[in-house]
């Protein structure tokens, strides 16, 4: 169906878009929104470009797309709860955050829909966003690995990056975001390993190497050996969409259908940006 009230213009696999024509400071009229939504879901990643925009608008535009989700482990900006702020200094040497494949909080029981990063300050050079296209990467395997993965449950947990004894409790180097490692990270959650889209109605591998810790029923060898493999399958270059910031992007992901990762490579440069997400459904 063609876009009406919005620019719409895809990259050519399908996996990611940009969005012009709008300015998101504003209330969207219904159907401008509608056709966002119908975009953000079938593209998986949308970027809307020049959009200097104060975190007021930044929480207004996050609930025209639905309710806040619950981020966990990180403490928000002062006077706005529902606002991270992923920051890092020019003199950092903590790895940056998100340095690892992953879906947001997959962990919980009803995973965030949707992230939205609004960018403040980009470094001259690195400072990319990767995304995986957990849906083609689904689509292109063979039926018979198809069969093999639709019964199965994967295990959720948060861990390896948040748990007392997680990376981030570990780390030396000095880092400007407050995380809050916490016992709660231990606890874990399972989910179909290949989920529906509910509203596009397509399938995607659900799995990740920073939250999956496991599949029901597999020791952790065989657990390890298939989720490995899947992991290949899900990064190779033809399902991976490079996103390059420039100062006042918004990005939004479906964190149903992708993958992401922070690239880094920006020592010496500061970096900020704002971080909200959109409440998700059990996945299915
Ligand atoms: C994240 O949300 O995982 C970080 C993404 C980024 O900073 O590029």
């Amino acid at each position: 169906m063609a876009y009406r009230h919005i620019e719409v213009r895809a990259n050519e696999t399908g996996f990611g878009a940009e969005i012009k024509g709008l300015d998101l400071s504003a209330p969207l009229a219904a159907q401008t929104l509608e056709e966002v939504k119908r975009a953000w879901a079938e593209h998986g990643v949308v970027w809307f470009p020049d959009q200097p925009l104060e975190l007021e608008a930044l929480e207004r535009f996050t609930e025209e797309i639905g309710p806040f989700g619950h981020d966990p482990f990180i403490k928000p900006m002062a006077d706005h709860p529902h606002v991270l702020e992923l920051r890092r200094e020019p003199d950092e040497k903590a790895t940056n955050f998100g340095a690892g494949w992953h879906s947001d909080w997959s962990f919980q029981e009803t995973p965030p829909a949707a992230t939205l990063l609004h960018s403040k300050v980009v470094p001259p050079k690195g400072g990319d966003t990767l995304y995986a296209d957990c849906t083609r990467a689904y689509e292109a395997l063979s039926p018979a690995m198809k069969e093999l993965l639709a019964p199965l449950n994967a295990v959720h947990s948060a861990i390896l990056p948040y748990s007392k004894k997680g990376i981030f409790a570990q780390e030396k180097e000095k880092r400007t975001m407050q995380i809050i490692t916490s016992d709660e990270a231990e606890k874990t959650q399972a989910h179909p390993l290949v989920r529906t889209h509910p509203v596009t109605g397509r399938k995607a591998l659900y799995v990740s190497p920073v939250y999956t810790v496991g599949i029901e029923g597999m020791s952790n060898e065989e657990s390890q050996w298939l989720l490995g493999g899947l992991y290949q399958h899900m990064t190779k270059p033809e399902f991976i969409y490079r996103h390059k910031w420039r100062e006042n992007m918004l990005v939004m992901w479906d964190n149903r259908s992708t993958l992401h990762f922070a690239e880094g490579g920006y020592d010496g440069y500061l970096r900020v940006m704002h971080r909200t997400t959109v409440a998700g459904e059990k996945p299915l």
